[in-house]
C-alpha cells in the first residue's frame, strides 16, 4: 500500500519524506487555508520536496470552471493530480481531463456507486472519506471494502485512496482491505511508528550494553 500524507504543511511533508515511506501528498481547501500562504507557492514547494502524486483541489463547481482551474494547476508540475468533487459536473470534468492526459482524484466519495461512476469516468484515483462516515455512525471502512470488490470485479484501474483517516486502526484496516493508498495526517504517521514495547526494549538493551566494553569499531566510527 502506498502512503500519502494528508497535509499542506511543508515541514510535516519534509519530516515524513525523510522517513523514506512517502509516496505522495493530498491537500484540500481546508488544509491550504491553515498555511496562510499562496496556493501556488505551497504547491510549488511540495513538488520540490516530494517526487510523487500531489493532489490539488479545484474550487469551481461548474464544468467549465473546473476545467479552467484544472488546466492551470496541472501546468504547475507534471506530478499535480486534480482533485475534483463527486458531482455531475465533476464527473464530466474528470472524463474530459482524462482525455487530455490529466489525472484526477475524485474526492468526497461516500458511496460505492459514486466510486463506480468515478472509475467509469476514468478517474485515476477515488477518495472515500472514511472518518467522516464513522463520525455519523457508519462503518467507513465498509465503503472501502465494497469499492475494492467492485473495482476488482471489473478490473478498473482507478486507485483507491483511503481518506479522512483519524487513527492507526484506519491505516491497518485500509491495508487489510487491499486499498491502493492511505492518505494519512502527519500525527497518525508518527503514531504508526511508536510502540511501547519498542521503547522499553531499547531501554533494556542500552542498560545491558553498559556492561560491555566499548568496541573498537564504534570508537573509530565516532572519529570518522
Ligand atoms: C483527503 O484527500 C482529504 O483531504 C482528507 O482526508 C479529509 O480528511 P478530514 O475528514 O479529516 O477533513
Amino acid at each position: 500500500m502506498k502512503i500519502f500524507i494528508d497535509t499542506a504543511n511543508i515541514e510535516e511533508i519534509k519530516k515524513a519524506g525523510e522517513l523514506g515511506v512517502l509516496d505522495g501528498v493530498t491537500t484540500n481547501p481546508t488544509l491550504i487555508s491553515r498555511e496562510n500562504r499562496g496556493f501556488t507557492d505551497i504547491l510549488k514547494d511540495i513538488c520540490r520536496v516530494v517526487d510523487g502524486s500531489i493532489s490539488a483541489e479545484v474550487i469551481s463547481l461548474d464544468y467549465e470552471g473546473m476545467l479552467r482551474e484544472a488546466r492551470s494547476l496541472s501546468g504547475i508540475h507534471k506530478n499535480i493530480v486534480i482533485k475534483i468533487p463527486l458531482t455531475k459536473d465533476g464527473l464530466r470534468a474528470v472524463n474530459t481531463l482524462a482525455g487530455e492526459g490529466v489525472k484526477s482524484n475524485v474526492t468526497l466519495c461516500f458511496s460505492p456507486l459514486q466510486a463506480l461512476l468515478a472509475a467509469k469516468a476514468k478517474a485515476a484515483y477515488i477518495s472515500p472519506f472514511i472518518g467522516r462516515l464513522d463520525d455519523i455512525a457508519h462503518t467507513g471502512m465498509d465503503l472501502v471494502r465494497r469499492i475494492r470488490k467492485i473495482y476488482d470485479n471489473y478490473a478498473f484501474k482507478t486507485e483507491i485512496i483511503v481518506a479522512s483517516i483519524r487513527h492507526p486502526v484506519h491505516v491497518l484496516e485500509a491495508a487489510m482491505a487491499g486499498a491502493d493508498i492511505a492518505t494519512i495526517p502527519y500525527k497518525v504517521i508518527e503514531q504508526l511508528i511508536k510502540h511501547p514495547l519498542t521503547d522499553t526494549g531499547i531501554k533494556k538493551f542500552l542498560e545491558d550494553w553498559k556492561k560491555v566494553p566499548e568496541p573498537e569499531i564504534f570508537k573509530k566510527a565516532k572519529t570518522n
